[in-house]
């Protein structure tokens, strides 16, 4: 088996002669190791998860979901079996409007909701990217962001990132060297590296952006996660040319990922244009989902809600931290002040053997040069700390330090 998947996992889906039949815009899209590993341990129940970024399904409160389910089928029927606004459901933006835009000045902005923020992501990569698009990225970058701009083939351009954002002289030496179409960035507790920029970098940033005419997506999808309840400003809020700024948000990560919710905050000037992409994809988002979250969120104490997650997984984090720094206290990272994600790095391993070993042990990371355009001789890997409960993580964090030691004596 232990080979056997890491073979599977790390071989991507260009194996047979369907390629002979694809168009040149799907054949060089990267697989998600994460859902192969989801796979894996979904099929193997032996096996400890430390790869995805689950939220825990517990700290959704299971009675006001099934009071606004009710609700939405006893009231909200001719809704929420129908199609609907391709923009998204009128009462939902209004919740996301009061409740999730940080402040931001909505002028000259439409809320649109999308099918999780993946969705978004994916427009925008179709909007922005095609052959040859100088885009950057940073260094770690989402995977899923990978995903979604690849198959328009655009040309990858990584920004290393510093503990509290990326090196200023380095992002004005590429502005100047290259013309940078877009920056796709996720300032707040990004994933993997769980970096949160600084307020003056953000600033920094956003007058470079504006100098050289730079599209900003912005994703947002951990900024409710702070373990603290901080809300960083985002970039977008100090450019002065905001009609090039698209911020992307979710109700993944702090509600459930199943009902496949985000949205993007558009520039109008963008917004028909965006609406008939998103057309193209699926004429418009999930409406009962839309309506059951919009029902949820109108029975749900929501500043309690966001206050219980925070703490339980602040408590949920510093458990994995003591963990390893118990076992393993050779790795290093940054600790978190939130998301879901510690960032490890692993001396004296090459990242190859680590996953060969730990999938032995039926205890799964995810890989850290799946994050990376270009492969790092460094090996680390992302550790999720929302779902396992504490038992299984010591026992995780134990099968991998036998494998570590292992490999290290
Ligand atoms: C940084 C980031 N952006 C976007 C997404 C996509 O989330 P969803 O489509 O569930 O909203 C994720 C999911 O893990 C993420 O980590």
């Amino acid at each position: 088996m232990d080979r056997c998947i890491y073979v599977c996992y790390s071989i991507s889906m260009d194996t047979d002669c369907a390629n002979l039949f694809l168009s040149k815009r799907v054949s060089g899209i990267r697989s998600s190791v994460i859902r192969e590993i989801l796979k894996i341990t979904v099929k193997d129940s032996e096996f400890l998860s430390f790869a995805g970024g689950l939220p825990n399904p517990n700290l959704l409160e299971k009675e006001l979901l099934l009071q606004a389910t009710e609700k939405t089928i006893n009231d909200s029927r001719d809704v929420a079996f129908q199609y609907g606004d391709s923009t998204g459901y009128e009462i939902l933006k209004h919740h996301i409007q009061h409740s999730f835009t940080n402040g931001m000045d909505m002028e000259g902005f439409s809320i649109c909701i999308t099918h999780g923020s993946q969705q978004g992501l994916e427009l925008l990569g179709k909007f922005f990217m095609e052959e040859g698009t100088n885009v950057l990225l940073e260094d770690p970058v989402y995977l899923g962001a990978l995903q979604a701009f690849s198959p328009y083939h655009p040309n990858f351009i990584s920004l290393p990132l510093e503990s509290d954002g990326p090196n200023l002289l380095e992002l004005e030496n590429i502005f100047i060297e290259k013309k940078i179409h877009c920056f796709y960035s996720n300032p707040s507790h990004q994933n993997p590296s769980t970096i949160t920029w600084s307020i003056e970098k953000r600033k920094k940033v956003a007058a470079l952006l504006d100098q050289y005419d730079v599209i900003l997506i912005e994703d947002e999808a951990y900024l409710y996660l702070d373990f603290f309840g901080t809300l960083y400003p985002s970039i977008h809020s100090f450019r002065k040319n905001r009609d090039l700024s698209f911020v992307i948000g979710s109700f993944s990560k702090i509600i459930s990922p199943g009902f496949r919710l985000g949205w993007v905050l558009v520039p109008n000037r963008f917004l028909k244009v965006f609406t008939n992409a998103k057309q193209g994809n699926d004429l418009n988002t999930n409406q009962f989902s839309q309506v059951v979250i919009s029902h949820l969120l109108s029975l749900m104490p929501l500043v309690d809600h966001l206050d219980k997650i925070r703490s339980y997984y602040l408590n949920q984090k510093q458990y994995l931290v003591e963990l390893i720094n118990h076992y393993l206290p050779e790795v290093s990272f940054q600790d978190p002040k939130g998301g879901m994600f510690l960032w490890v790095m692993f001396p004296n391993v090459l990242e190859s053997e680590m996953m060969e070993g730990i999938l032995e042990k039926k205890v799964v990371m995810v890989p850290g040069n799946e994050f990376r355009i270009q492969k790092s001789d460094s090996t680390y890997f992302r550790m999720n700390f929302s779902f396992l409960p504490k038992a299984e993580m010591e026992e995780g964090v134990k099968r991998v330090n036998q494998v570590y030691r292992d490999i290290i004596t």
